[in-house]
């Protein structure tokens, strides 16, 4: 029924602080490519499909009991008090569960570029060979602090010196202890129990288990990792950057591969999540975050960012910012615009520069191209939206919605104060303060009508350029010349008009 690969069990050993990471969040949590570092673990080993998959937790248990659930609700927590070591930390997740028979995966909870394909070639080179323990190892440019793998002159693995007790000699081994191993579960259960703190740091050491049965005469061997990074933990934020990194180039090239350009994948951050189709063209300080999905043909970027957002086929999305939006096929967006969530853009909608929007519905064809504000709307097909215009959709209490018809022509700078109703034809006057429902196809005007006083300026602001220029227009105009001392017109006094500014 179950497949011979599946382990009986994986556990994450996730206790420590990782005090090298001066955080206040556990090691563990930290993130990269949207997801944290043991989640990245526990993504790999959940595609085995264990029986029992098993964290332990210690420092800041409740968080990182409650992240790991989270990250797999058939995860189970084990509780280790005290970092006794990793040979007692196993010991505290088999406490958790039944008696074991058959394989048990071991990993740390820092190594995010794990893959599943190298879980699955270690368990079942393990049960090929029916070994008692198989250790995946590799050999890093820089080993030390690992532990290392003690072969005999026949090449066969004999145990684990961890670096702080190796030998000078033993120092000078590169092949290296990547702390993942596959145990058969009654073994491990067993030689568990005769672990010993006779080390330096006085831990009971999980790697002696592999010494222990080598000595009882069971079958033990390593696997050497097919690339050496899959095995790189993560002790301080460094590291974490470089891993980041590294997880970076794995997912540009498998978009890449799958048929987008990445312009310039330095500079280019995906999610785990993210989807790229065919042709999909990505130009520099693009980051793709969460669920985003760009579908075949999109263009994005430069310089965008886009947090769980689909974007359509043919769709341009240029220096823009999203978050849950959807920006349908053949659509614009940008440059300089903010999709807030419930941002919809249907066929060929255009959102232009310095436009912002949220909870709003742009239909087909239609177009809000400069400094607007757009929230909490419907707007429907084939509509123009005036430069400058704001939905005003909160009182200070409540938030209501406007809604704008098909084919409607709104004006510059039109405040529509929600809740209010553009019908479809219907067009707004630039400046207008849309207080009441636009019948189909009406014209509304909803601003004070202009006056002009007259020769205002010379008589208010005497002395002034403005005055001057006046002065020399007025004469222009009266066919008098440049003659200087020519009256100003005569004062008509209007209350107020004197403290304009
Ligand atoms: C361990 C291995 C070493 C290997 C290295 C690879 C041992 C004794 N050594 O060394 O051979 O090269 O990993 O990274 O196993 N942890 C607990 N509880 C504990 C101790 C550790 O949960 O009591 C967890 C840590 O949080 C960490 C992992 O186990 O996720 C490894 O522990 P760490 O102390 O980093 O072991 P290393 O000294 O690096
Ligand atoms: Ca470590």
């Amino acid at each position: 029924m179950t497949s011979p690969a599946r382990p009986a069990a994986v556990v994450i050993l996730a206790a420590g602080e990782g005090t090298r990471m001066k955080s206040d969040t556990p090691k563990v949590l930290h993130e990269l490519c949207g997801r944290s570092l043991v989640g990245h673990v526990m993504a790999a080993a959940g595609r085995l499909d264990p029986a029992h998959l098993v964290v332990v937790v210690g420092f800041q248990r409740e968080r990182v009991g409650a992240h790991a659930v989270e990250q797999n609700p058939r995860a189970v927590t084990a509780v280790q008090d005290q970092q006794l070591g990793t040979g007692h930390a196993v010991r505290c997740a088999l406490a958790e569960l039944p008696a074991l028979d058959g394989p048990v995966v071991v990993l740390n909870g820092d190594t995010p570029l794990l893959t599943t394909e190298t879980l699955q070639a270690l368990v079942s080179g393990h049960l090929e060979a029916g070994n008692a323990a198989t250790v995946l190892t590799a050999s890093v440019p820089d080993p030390t602090g690992l532990g290392r793998i003690v072969r005999d002159p026949e090449g066969r693995v004999r145990r684990i010196v961890e670096h702080r007790d190796a030998t000078a000699e033993e120092r000078t081994i590169a092949e290296i202890n990547s702390g993942m191993y596959v145990f058969d579960g009654k073994h491990l259960a067993a030689m568990l129990d005769r672990l010993t703190t006779d080390n330096d740091q006085g831990q009971e050491y999980l790697t002696d288990v592999l010494g222990l049965l080598v000595e009882d005469g069971h079958p033990v061997a390593a696997m050497v990792a097919p690339d050496y990074r899959e095995t790189l933990g993560c002790n301080d934020r460094v590291e974490l950057a470089g891993l980041r990194a590294l997880l970076r180039d794995r997912l540009v090239t498998v978009a890449m591969r799958a048929g987008a350009t990445v312009v310039d994948p330095a500079s280019v951050w995906f999610d785990v999540d993210v989807r790229l189709g065919r042709d999909v063209v990505v130009h520099p300080n693009v980051q793709l975050r969460g669920a985003t999905v760009i579908e075949d043909r999109a263009e994005v970027g430069p310089d965008t960012t886009l947090i769980d957002t689909r974007v359509g086929e043919g769709a341009s999305v240029v220096r823009a910012h999203a978050v849950q939006a959807e920006i349908g096929p053949d659509a614009t967006v940008g440059p300089y615009a903010y999709l807030r969530p419930g941002s919809v853009l249907a066929r060929k909608a255009k959102v232009g520069t310095y436009v912002e929007t949220k909870n709003a519905t742009i239909g087909e064809g239609s177009k809000v191209p400069h400094l607007t504000y757009v929230g909490d709307a419907t707007i429907g097909e084939q509509s123009n939206i005036g430069a400058s215009s704001v939905f005003v959709n909160y009182d200070g209490v409540k938030k209501y919605h406007t809604t704008i018809g098909s084919h409607a022509r709104t004006g510059s700078d039109t405040m529509f104060i929600a809740p209010v109703t553009v019908g479809d034809g219907a067009y707004t006057a630039a400046g207008s303060v849309i207080t009441e429902d636009v019948p189909a196809g009406a014209m509304a005007v909803a601003r004070s009508r202009q006056r002009n006083i007259d020769g205002w300026v010379e008589r208010r602001r005497p002395g002034t350029p403005a005055a001057e220029a006046a002065a020399t227009a007025r004469r222009v105009a009266s066919g008098e010349g440049t003659v200087e001392e020519s009256n100003p017109p005569a004062a008509t006094e209007i209350p107020g008009a004197g403290s304009d500014h």
